[in-house]
């Protein structure tokens, strides 16, 4: 058979509420034309993020009853630790609310001011957590990376030579750790190769550095390796998996993702002197060891979601669904970050609307139509996240890229949900020269894409 379907079936539904353009035009406009600022029920198909957003198994959702919410010492505890070990092969398992308190904890306990901490690509609440103590954080990413339209398979490794150069300029005492994210969120959700993980820990290794994955969509990484990279295809994903963190000291991972879970994460190392200081910090801020930020039930539902994320038959669906509704938009003539990734579709705003300048916010304006046409949610990831605006003189900088971001939840949309965004941003596509962009009317200094107002220029 060649139709690939989705290997579960539906227990429990929850009902879509069916709205027309004009009602979604007018509670658009109400909400400032924030897509952030609409109520979720106001949402045909929420493609805003795959964060939190998994439908949950029939196991985890046992796994949720059988939660034991012992302060300390908790069974589910030790169930999440062994799946951890497991899975990642790491000793020190350090359970947090979620991704970014397991960033926060990592980087207060090897970084201080001055620091460099070089990535692939750090992701925002990454380079805000590095930023926090004083550190810089440096993106090295290949350069194929930020063409959009250039298909390459493995857009998402760092580049190994300016690597080394920036430990010999920089010396390597400023670089307590190397980070690689995996996939690249920020740069189209693309993967990186074994070959780059394998050569980037040889350098930090020789140099005695520590090398860090930010986990998140690890599951999804390891399958884009077996689909893409020479040697990989006959592995099974477990073991991809297990050979890319035998290379890393540690992790920070976000359970909303390949976790399969709604909420969680942690940070885990090999190093246990480091983790004796992070359970510190945890203790602070999180909670008690054996459960950091989380419920019994939370470490469950994880527990069991990091193994059913490497069913392969659910990550041959799971990729498949990103590539039809990728294939299928492309081939209706809108330009896309080429290949899909593994969580999301990234559709290029400045090559799809090329009528409206980068100030003019054109992945705002592909955003706000989608919404209109379909009752889409996307995500801006051009100008209006990533732009910068002068306090002074007002003066706007746009960002490198005009991407829109549509995630797709894992598990959650069938096939005739994907036929159905299709249709809409290809009608969208064929009234495209008649819009006009955006400019903000409202915003705030610090992450404004979550809370600015927008006019529509035409
Ligand atoms: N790292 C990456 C690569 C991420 O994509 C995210 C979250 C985090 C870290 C932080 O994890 O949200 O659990 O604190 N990404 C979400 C998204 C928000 O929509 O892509 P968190």
């Amino acid at each position: 058979m060649k139709t690939i379907i989705e290997p579960f079936r539906i227990k429990v539904v929850e009902p879509i509420r069916m709205t027309t353009p004009e009602e979604r035009a007018s509670l658009l406009a109400e909400a400032g034309y924030n897509v952030f600022l609409l109520r979720s029920e106001d949402v045909l198909l929420d493609l805003l993020t795959d964060s939190g957003t998994s439908a949950m198994s029939a196991e985890q959702w046992a796994g949720i009853m059988r939660g034991d919410e012992s302060y300390a010492g908790s069974p589910s505890y030790y169930r999440f630790e062994e799946a951890v070990k497991e899975v990642f092969g790491f000793e020190q398992v350090i359970p947090t609310h979620q991704g970014r308190a397991a960033e926060r904890i990592l980087f207060e306990t090897l970084c201080g001011p001055g620091d460099l901490v070089p990535s692939n690509t750090h992701f925002d609440t990454t380079r805000a957590n590095v930023e926090a103590v004083g550190a810089q954080a440096v993106d090295l990413l290949v350069p194929e990376g930020l063409l959009p339209a250039e298909p390459h398979p493995f857009k998402g490794n760092l580049d190994v030579d300016r690597l080394r150069e920036l430990l010999e300029e920089e010396g390597v005492d400023r670089v307590p750790l190397v980070m690689l994210t995996l996939t690249n969120n920020s740069g189209g959700g693309q993967p990186v190769s074994m070959a780059n993980i394998r050569e980037v820990s040889q350098l930090c290794r020789s140099h005695g550095i520590p090398l860090y994955m930010d986990a998140c969509r690890f599951a999804e990484n390891s399958y884009l390796i077996r689909l893409r990279e020479e040697g990989y295809s006959d592995r099974p994903v477990a073991e991809i998996a297990r050979e890319i963190f035998s290379y890393a000291d540690g992790c920070t991972m976000s359970a909303k993702k390949d976790g399969l879970a709604n909420i969680g994460g942690f940070v885990a190392t090999n190093d246990a002197e480091l983790a004796r200081k992070q359970r510190n910090i945890l203790i602070l801020t999180e909670g008690f060891p054996t459960y950091g930020g989380l419920a019994g039930r939370d470490l469950e539902a994880i527990a069991i979601g990091l193994r059913e994320v490497l069913d392969e038959d659910y990550l041959e669906y799971r990729l498949a669904s990103v590539r039809y509704l990728g294939e299928r938009i492309a081939a209706g003539g809108v330009p896309i970050v080429q290949p899909p990734g593994g969580h999301a579709v990234y559709i290029d705003a400045a090559a799809f609307l090329p009528h409206i300048p980068p100030l003019e916010l054109p992945g705002q304006t592909v955003v706000t139509e989608l919404y209109i046409e379909g009752g889409i949610r996307g995500v801006e990831v051009g100008t209006v996240m990533f732009g910068r605006r002068d306090p002074k003189t007002g003066e706007e900088r746009p960002a490198p890229m005009e991407l829109v971001r549509l995630a797709l939840p894992r598990r959650v949309y069938t096939q005739s949900h994907v036929d159905f965004m299709v249709e809409a941003i290809l009608d969208f596509a064929d009234r495209k020269e008649s819009v006009g962009g955006d400019r903000f009317t409202y915003q705030e200094e610090v992450l404004r894409h979550f809370t600015a107002r927008f006019e529509p220029l035409d």
